[in-house]
């Protein structure tokens, strides 16, 4: 047996909604999923984090004795659904989970997890994957969950990913509101690559379809599912829609 398997409680799982791959469910004050196919980088990751008393992201707590990642429960509201609260949409929303973003990539700059890249990027940031709690003045985000991808990277692919996730890109935006919202979320960053922006936010998309549409070739449960649900087209449309809008969007960047 594991040195790190460890049996917390006897409640009752209890399935949690938002997720499509992992099978998360909730035990008491934990939250049972299975493990991340990267092996130990996140388990790492989540412990550096822990080190640097970061509370963006949910605690790594070892293995239960089926096999899965046993971590922390965060409690708030998730954003998984379609239709969310006013205020997890507000700007100050938005802007707080930029400044989220750059706090785990500051603390992460320089350390061995990110190797030669400028920092850990989460590679998987949207409202489904968000803890957000009332802290006074209405919902504002407070975690990152889901952090099975995360990996070395460049600043500018999470906060691409972001400004993808968040703000909707795709053929529901309205192009002046979408280009002042992904400005928003880059001066909350202060990002350096600003001119890479766009050109990154269409890289995740084109690569987000095609990735799905190889898996579920391949015939990954998860990602026949989300086919099925039409997630394929629907990422397509989205990238269809930056590359038109490309240029405003560019624009709004300077
Ligand atoms: N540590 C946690 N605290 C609170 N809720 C969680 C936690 N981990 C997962 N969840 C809930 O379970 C859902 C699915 O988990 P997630 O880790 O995102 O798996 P998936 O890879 O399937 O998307 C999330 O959207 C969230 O609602
Ligand atoms: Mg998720």
């Amino acid at each position: 047996m594991r040195e790190d398997v460890v049996e917390l409680s006897g409640d009752e799982p209890e399935r949690l909604p938002g997720g499509f791959v992992n099978g998360a469910v909730r035990v008491g004050d934990t939250v049972r999923r299975s493990a991340s196919p990267s092996g130990g980088f996140v388990q790492d990751l989540l412990r550096y984090l822990e080190h640097c008393q970061w509370s963006g992201a949910p605690r790594h707590l070892g293995f239960d004795d089926q096999g899965r990642e046993i971590h922390t429960f965060l409690g708030g509201h998730v954003a998984w659904e379609e239709t969310q609260p006013a205020e997890v949409r507000s700007d100050e929303s938005l802007a707080a989970v930029a400044r989220l973003v750059r706090q785990f990539h500051d603390l992460t700059a320089g350390s061995d997890l990110a190797g030669d890249q400028e920092v850990v990027c989460h590679n998987d940031l949207s409202p489904k994957n968000t803890v957000y709690r009332d802290l006074g003045c209405g919902l504002r985000p407070v975690a990152f969950l889901d952090w099975d991808l995360a990996a070395p990277g460049a600043r500018v692919h999470d906060v691409a990913h972001v400004c993808w996730q968040y703000v909707g890109l795709g053929p529901r935006a309205d192009v002046t509101e979408a280009s002042r919202l992904v400005r928003l979320i880059a001066d909350a960053y202060d990002l350096p690559a600003r001119k890479e922006l766009i050109r990154t936010i269409l890289w995740w998309q084109d690569r987000c379809w095609k990735g799905i549409s190889a898996a579920a070739d391949a015939g990954e449960p998860a990602m026949v599912r989300l086919r099925a649900l039409g997630a394929v087209d629907d990422v397509r449309a989205a990238h269809r829609w930056t590359a038109e809008h490309r240029l405003l969007l560019e624009q709004a960047m300077l």
